[in-house]
């Protein structure tokens, strides 16, 4: 009788000075650009499921081969196992596949000096086995995001988690070595700061613009998603020089709500661009304390006029522009923008405008 054998992997955890090692894959695999724990296929014997000691030989061997790290004297601890399932397209026949991952912990003592070295191992045809380009340490911090918080893969320009699905199980493992969630910053409206930006504010109004274009209203901006991801830290410095600026809202340190403006220099009117509060901060007066600080700023240099472009169905925006005297120019105008997998898309927008 013929049995399904379930294919079996190991994935390995290395912790080592309070940082996990990952590898990232390269842009020929199936999934270019995410990063995975070193690990691989674990050999079956007589098809049968494999047992912990063979479990343990596959992540030596499978560090071994990734990472050049040697892990047989270390302490190799199993925090779990669990299924994953996948589909792969091949001839355009949808295919679905499972595996069984056994997930481990090697936590390297600081004392050890470790040199890591990623896609030595060739296959016959001389081609990268591991097909793994390069490798990084990330703190847990890092590992938590890397699986919850969706960024722009600079291969394929979609969005996605960049850990690997067959990484991404760590709610065991993180509370086998102890960590404690860092205690978010919550503040009350009354400590909430509003201010001008300065240009070495750059990586919180970058921070702010990345997570405005990809949270859940990332329809409401119409920009080249691509294209803000590669802009170099000159580029982003430049948006808070001469006749544009940028205001920031803050709780203590964390950045939580952004507002652009920037001049029309041939026409001398003014436009708002780019206006976002965290979720969480939303509704609590944030987005006017920043609309006003726009406002204010641009009377100050002396603005006539200014404009505000809006998704036709941003009612909130609508209202707080309202609010502030802005009338709609009815002027219904189509704009095409690159979405993130590069096809065109077309919505409508309008125009407002409040003369000062
Ligand atoms: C627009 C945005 C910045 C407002 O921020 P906020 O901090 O929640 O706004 P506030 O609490 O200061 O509210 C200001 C005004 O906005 C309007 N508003 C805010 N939330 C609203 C909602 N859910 N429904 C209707 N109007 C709303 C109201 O006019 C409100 O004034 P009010 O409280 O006196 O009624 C925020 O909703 C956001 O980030 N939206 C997603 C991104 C976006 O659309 N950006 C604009 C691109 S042009």
């Amino acid at each position: 009788m013929k049995t399904n054998l379930t294919v079996e992997t190991i994935r390995v955890a290395l912790l080592y000075r309070g940082k996990f090692l990952v590898l990232q894959k390269d842009v020929n695999s199936k999934n270019p650009s995410a990063i995975e724990f070193p690990g691989g296929k674990i050999k079956q014997t007589n098809n049968k499921p494999s047992l912990l000691k063979d479990q343990k030989n596959a992540v030596i061997t499978e560090v071994e081969e990734e990472t050049k790290i040697d892990v047989k004297n270390l302490k190799i601890e199993k925090v779990e196992e669990y299924e994953i399932f996948f589909e792969v397209i091949k001839y355009n026949v949808k295919k679905q596949y499972k595996r069984l991952v056994h997930l481990f912990l090697i936590n390297i003592p600081n004392r050890e000096k470790i040199t890591v070295k990623v896609n030595q191992t060739k296959n016959e045809k001389g081609e990268s086995e591991d097909k793994h380009t390069d490798f990084k340490w990330i703190s847990p911090d890092e590992l938590i995001e890397s699986c919850t918080k969706l960024t722009i893969n600079q291969t394929t320009g979609e969005r996605f988690y960049s850990l690997s699905r067959n990484s991404r199980r760590i709610k065991k493992l993180l509370q086998i070595i102890n960590y404690s969630k860092p205690k978010k910053q919550n503040c009350m409206e009354n400590e909430i700061r509003v201010n001008l930006a300065s240009e070495d504010d750059w990586q919180d109004y970058k921070k702010m613009r990345l997570a405005a274009i990809t949270s859940k209203d990332a329809k409401m901006f119409g920009f080249n998603l691509k294209k803000e991801m590669e802009m170099s830290e000159e580029d982003w410095r430049e948006l808070s020089r001469g006749n544009k600026f940028v205001v920031l809202a803050w709780c203590g340190t964390e950045s939580i709500g952004v507002g652009f403006a920037n001049e029309n220099a041939e026409k001398n009117y003014w436009w708002f661009r780019s206006g976002y509060v965290f979720d969480e901060y939303q509704r609590k007066g944030i987005g006017r304390r920043i609309f006003k600080s726009r406002l204010e700023e641009v009377k100050k240099r002396g603005g006539k006029k200014i404009r505000l472009g809006l998704n036709g169905c941003n009612d909130r925006s609508y209202n707080l522009a309202q609010s502030y005297g802005f009338k709609k120019i009815c002027k219904w105008e189509q704009l095409k923008i690159y979405s993130f997998r590069n096809l065109i898309s077309i919505f409508f927008y309008h125009i407002m405008e409040l003369d000062l």
